[in-house]
């Protein structure tokens, strides 16, 4: 089904055809493309509107007596010359009605050669079987890339406030570009009056934008909106996943989400425990400004929301809808039964061949994220070359990576550092995980709240001499995890090369 423009509508015209059918929750956007398109034709004027309650009318003049649908199809045939209307409601009333379906059918046919055109808008993609040979099917999809840009640049022009915003804050339009996709120009229009009304700052639109999309994630219920964005001034270590990040900065500006050309796909990060894996997902939506939505797979596998085919679907959608976006995948791996992934037959496998499908063919720009702690389980169909453009090793973190984790989560309780030996600190922690680590600060934090003093290096120490780190009870565990790790992904610490 093609997408209507304006362009569209006139070819089809040209060519002869009467009668459109346009699948559309968007009535008020579709009335406008049809009026432009309306306006391209000679001696055509502007189009007629029926609807159920006000029957014919034309900018905003009501033609008496015209809601019932059989009159308002004989006002429109009888009319002399040519003439363009849109019917709404119509689809409600056609369901059981042999003669409004007849009547319609008759109408396309005695509007050929007349400059007669009529267009129904639906709600759904379903016509009566004998109107298939009249109709062309169109739908009306949400704004594109181009077209938000081109009203966002309109309204620029007129709004000074939004003008003054943008000189003063580079890379702002661009901003809203990006965080307008997924969302109708009326919404695009409210954000930028409320800026306007509540004297705002212009990055309180985006904002506004964003909370647009939440609402939408929200009424899919299969998903979250994460909010707690941590950059990469959070995430110790990693040296690699940040050059990679950083090298990708643009990845999803404004210029790549419209071409659609080499949009990164996804990275697949797996490791141990409490290393970072989620806090670098969260890096990855902070560092390129994009909003984060988490689909957890065990809802997916719950059955709350449906199969979990069709579960995953609706989050497939909803992510589509609110691109660009980061798709966060956790524990991809949940579902798959150490027996292996085929040999249930069930429905991991189906649910990971959609999965595959979906990041084959996607065109919206949705990176997914996916994290697994147990990797060997995962068909090697998804750690195929091509699937992800990365596959990550998060592991346990070196000493200065160490040294930094313990920066970090002193910094974030507001300590002054000059008081703590961190190499030391860091030189005591080998083995521990980065959720380790911040686990002693913390528990030496409350000791030290709790005797009413600052937190100081030996309360650290103290603590850190009681933790016996996962690395150590299951050694084995890791030693086969890093083994497995060690042919196929790159590690996320360590210098580039
Ligand atoms: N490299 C790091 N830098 C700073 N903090 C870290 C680092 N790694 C882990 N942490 C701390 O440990 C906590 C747990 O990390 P995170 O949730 O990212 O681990 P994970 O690898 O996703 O673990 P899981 O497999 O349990 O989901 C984080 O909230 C963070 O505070
Ligand atoms: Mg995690």
């Amino acid at each position: 089904m093609e997408n209507l423009s304006p362009q569209l509508l006139v070819r089809f015209i040209s060519v002869g055809a009467t009668l459109f059918h346009v699948v559309t929750c968007n009535e008020r956007r579709v009335e406008r493309l049809i009026t432009l398109a309306a306006a391209r034709i000679k001696g055509m004027g502007s189009p007629l509107v029926w609807t159920c309650t006000t029957g014919l009318s034309r900018d905003g003049e009501v033609l008496p007596d015209t809601s019932d649908p059989l009159k308002a199809l004989d006002f429109f045939m009888s009319h002399p010359g040519p003439l363009m209307a849109i019917f709404k409601d119509i689809p409600y009333l056609w369901r059981d009605n042999p003669v409004l379906i007849r009547k319609v059918k008759d109408m396309a046919c005695a509007s050929r050669g007349r400059g007669k055109v009529a267009v129904i808008l639906g709600e759904e993609d379903r016509i009566p079987a004998v109107l298939k040979e009249e109709i062309t099917t169109l739908t009306q999809d949400l704004p594109t890339v181009e077209e938000i840009r081109a009203f966002l640049g309109q309204v620029r022009e007129q709004d000074p406030t939004l003008a003054a915003a943008c000189e003063c804050e580079p890379g702002l339009f661009e901003r809203l570009v990006v965080a307008g996709r997924g969302l109708d120009l009326v919404d695009l229009e409210r954000a930028l009056r409320m800026l306007r009304l509540s004297d705002a700052h212009a990055t309180d639109a985006v904002r506004e934008l964003l909370e647009n999309k939440r609402r939408i994630i929200q009424q899919s219920g299969i998903m979250e909106l994460v909010l707690d964005y941590a950059g990469c001034d959070q995430l110790g270590g990693m040296e690699n996943l940040k050059h990679w990040l950083k090298r990708r900065e643009n990845a999803f500006g404004v210029d790549a989400i419209t071409s659609g050309i080499g949009l990164p796909k996804g990275v697949l990060i797996m490791g141990i425990a409490g290393c970072g894996k989620s806090l670098f997902v969260k890096a990855i939506a902070a560092e390129w400004r994009l909003p984060l939505i988490r689909l957890d797979m065990s809802t997916v596998y719950g059955g709350v929301f449906g199969t979990p085919e069709v579960s995953l679907n609706t989050a497939f959608r909803t992510a589509e809808a609110v691109a660009p976006c980061v798709l966060w995948i956790d524990e991809i791996e949940a579902g798959i039964t150490t027996h292996g992934f085929k040999s249930e037959g069930g429905s991991a496998s189906r649910v990971l061949g959609s999965f595959l499908t979906w990041m084959q063919e996607k065109r919206a720009p949705v990176f997914v994220a996916a994290t697994a702690n147990a990797i060997e389980m995962l068909p090697a169909e998804v750690l195929r070359k091509g699937r992800f453009d990365e596959i990550f090793y998060v592991g346990l973190p070196e000493a200065a990576a160490r040294e930094e984790i313990f920066r970090i989560h002193l910094e974030k309780r507001g300590l002054d550092l000059s008081g703590f030996d961190i190499p030391l600190l860091a030189g005591s922690t080998k083995g521990f995980s980065g959720a380790e680590i911040e686990q002693a600060v913390h528990s030496a934090a409350f000791e030290a709240l709790a005797d009413r003093r600052v937190l100081t290096q030996q309360d650290l120490m103290i603590m850190v001499s009681r933790t016996v780190p996962l690395s150590i009870t299951m050694a084995e565990q890791i030693k086969r995890i890093e083994t497995w790790a060690f042919k196929r992904a790159v590690p996320a610490s360590g210098k580039f090369t």
